[in-house]
């Protein structure tokens, strides 16, 4: 018989656990999955306990060059905060369904993290964006047209029908933009459009694209924060411009100039993420500084 995801899930949460080491018994404030060419900001993390997906059964593999598919869990620096990395994600593309590809985020979901920020690369459809720009995703387009909650319904998953109103959460929003005003770092804002891959858009899809609505284009994220949104977890969205979208830019797309950009920001990236996350509470609320109090 097929195990449901809600048991693989638990399974998973129960491999994961068992490996936690020194940081068994404390809980994950915070769960950051990196897109392609991101990785780098796991380096940062304190006291890592490093999981390779191999490690964990229930988890497909990953396939891709720039996912090194690990899951890193420490301290964020000078903090008491515990925070999981996802280097490398799973894709629709890579042949596995949606459930399965999502399935690390509903295994954090069933150890009770409330937190969560997706990343990605991107591909820039609105002509305002620079390769190198950071978009905060304001909301998305399933152009993947599958969604992960299909099949039988399970209540211990959520609901059948979740809102998805405020996919990516308002509040995290602001308080992203307030950081990238303290850094004076360039912030797009944007709405995402997920595709299924692997191939990169024809001019012709792009033009299609941005008449839609869209402002960024990639292939991943989109399934994740359904998920997300299912069990109730607050999202943060980020997306690195990698590279303009197909038509755009002077010279075709590809994989190398994706990572690239990845590396050429990783330290602004590094210093947003960090703020970011150091200004979250372990239950995922904003800390918010008293004003014009004496504290
Ligand atoms: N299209 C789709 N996905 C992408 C792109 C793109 O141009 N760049 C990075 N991921």
């Amino acid at each position: 018989m097929k195990v449901s995801i809600f048991d693989r899930a638990q399974s998973a949460l129960k491999n994961i656990s068992e490996r936690l080491g020194q940081w068994a018994n404390t809980s994950i404030d915070t769960v950051v999955v990196l897109g392609s060419g991101l990785g780098q900001f796991a380096e940062t993390l304190v006291d890592q306990v490093v999981i390779p997906y191999e490690a964990v059964p229930e988890f497909v593999r990953s396939t891709v060059e720039g996912h090194s598919g690990r899951l890193v869990i420490g301290l964020l620096p000078e903090s008491r905060r515990l925070i999981a990395i996802m280097q490398g994600r799973f894709h629709y593309y890579e042949g596995y369904s949606l459930e399965e590809i999502t399935l690390p985020i509903r295994t954090f979901g069933a150890m009770g993290v409330r937190s969560l920020v997706l990343t990605n690369a991107a591909g820039g459809v609105n002509a305002n964006f620079s390769v190198g720009d950071f978009m905060l995703i304001s909301d998305h387009i399933n152009m993947m047209m599958k969604s992960p909650l299909r099949g039988k319904h399970d209540y211990r998953l959520g609901d059948r029908f979740p809102d998805m109103t405020e996919v990516y959460s308002r509040e995290y929003r602001q308080l992203a933009q307030e950081i990238a005003r303290e850094m004076s770092l360039q912030l797009q804002s944007g709405v995402y459009m997920a595709l299924q891959g692997p191939n990169y858009e024809t001019p012709a899809e792009i033009r299609m694209m941005r008449m839609l609505g869209a402002d960024a284009v990639g292939m991943s994220t989109v399934p994740e924060a359904i998920v997300a949104r299912q069990m109730g977890m607050k999202i943060l969205g980020l997306s690195l411009i990698t590279n303009s979208a197909a038509g755009m830019g002077e010279h075709p797309i590809n994989h190398e100039e994706v990572m690239l950009t990845g590396e050429r920001v990783s330290r602004d990236f590094t210093d947003f993420m960090t703020r970011f996350l150091q200004r979250l509470s372990s239950s995922g609320q904003l800390i918010s500084e008293p004003k014009g109090q004496a504290r």
